[in-house]
């Protein structure tokens, strides 16, 4: 197989920010409660003419230009997202049409929070097979439009944001493992009941809030750091790789002390895990890719790097994978 890697990175969050303080006025909640059980002091919010697309928009054109390539080389586009703007058209489609990619296949993936890593490891296959050069994948969520800001259990974790990155042949290093994984078993633990063929809009469900996520956020989190962690312990395993190893972990973003768990779970000291989720919550698949781009750019990443990527989310569905940089 040639080497898979990533030759450019973007991302983009809403300009307006939500503190906790703001949230202390719309819910029976603290800046204190959401900063101890949940690391979150703000979240970036999307007005309401912004949606999925139009952060994905953004996040990739900075990554075309950080890969120093023109959208007509662009041959797939993978966006990740459970917030699209509709059910069709798809976000990939609708990002081609703006960027003006119009060389490029487009689909989207349901996969929650793990759905830039899937998206990632997906753009690689296509890539080491010789399929395609260049391969735009993008997490992008507008998550604030399917939570009950009435309910303090949930509205006060997720935030909106995009991240992306071109995924194309390397000369060395790059996408060296992966793991991915599901259980659709505990698929009830985390949902939004209608919406879907299931339980197409009614009055009825719009007046029950069944448009809204609903989560079981207690048994979530012990399944979270369990999964995490065998997850990147099984792409490390694959690449003959040990968490000592580790430069850079850049976990899925959905709760300080399920990061931490999992570092500990891990054996990884606390430095060595990439956290940003104090500014921006749980953005769903975005959260790993602007944790990402912001480990990368802010130079906490170096050339020769060994990083992990690893994520969680709704299905449920998990993926990880070990990247040279
Ligand atoms: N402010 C104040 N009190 C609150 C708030 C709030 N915002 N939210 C809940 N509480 C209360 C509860 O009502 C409860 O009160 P009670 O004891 O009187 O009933 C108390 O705090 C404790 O509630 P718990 O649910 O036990 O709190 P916990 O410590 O488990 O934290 C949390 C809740 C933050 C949701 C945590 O369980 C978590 O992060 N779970 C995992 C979430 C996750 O990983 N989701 C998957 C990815 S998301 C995706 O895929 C879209």
């Amino acid at each position: 197989m040639k080497p898979v890697g990533i030759i450019g990175l973007g991302h983009y969050v809403p300009q307006k920010v939500l503190t906790n303080k703001d949230m202390e006025k719309m819910v029976d909640t603290s800046d204190e409660w959401i900063t101890t059980r949940t690391g979150i002091k703000e979240r970036h919010i999307a007005s309401k003419y912004e949606a999925a697309s139009d952060l994905a928009i953004n996040a990739a054109q900075e990554a075309l230009k950080d890969a120093g390539i023109k959208p007509e080389s662009l041959e797939l586009i993978i966006c990740a997202t459970v917030t699209g703007d509709m059910p069709f058209p798809s976000v990939s489609c609708l990002v081609q049409k703006a960027i003006g990619a119009q060389n490029a296949a487009c689909f989207d993936i349901s996969a929650a929070c793990a759905g830039y890593v899937y998206g990632l490891i997906t753009a690689k296959q296509f890539v080491a097979s010789g399929t395609y050069k260049n391969v735009l994948v993008i997490g992008t969520e507008k998550l604030t439009s399917v939570v009950d800001w009435q309910d303090r259990n949930t509205c006060v974790l997720f935030g909106d944001g995009a991240g992306a990155c071109v995924v194309a042949p390397v000369k060395e290093g790059g996408i060296l493992s992966t793991c991915l994984g599901s259980d659709g078993s505990m698929g009830g633990l985390l949902m939004i009941p209608a919406g879907g063929s299931r339980n197409p809009a009614t009055h009825e469900t719009v007046d029950e809030k069944m448009h809204y996520i609903k989560m079981r956020g207690n048994e979530l989190f012990k399944l979270a750091v369990k999964i995490m962690a065998d997850a990147a312990n099984s792409a490390l395993k694959q690449a003959g790789l040990d968490c000592k190893d580790v430069d850079c972990f850049i976990p899925h973003q959905a709760n300080i002390r399920i990061l931490l768990a999992v570092a500990k779970r891990l054996g990884l000291d606390t430095e060595r895990i990439f956290m940003n989720i104090e500014k921006y919550g749980n953005m769903s698949s975005a959260s790993t890719a602007v944790a990402f781009y912001e480990a990368v750019k802010s130079g906490r990443v170096k050339k020769g790097d060994i990083v992990v990527l690893d994520a969680f989310g709704a299905g449920l569905v998990w993926g990880a994978c070990v990247i040279k940089w």
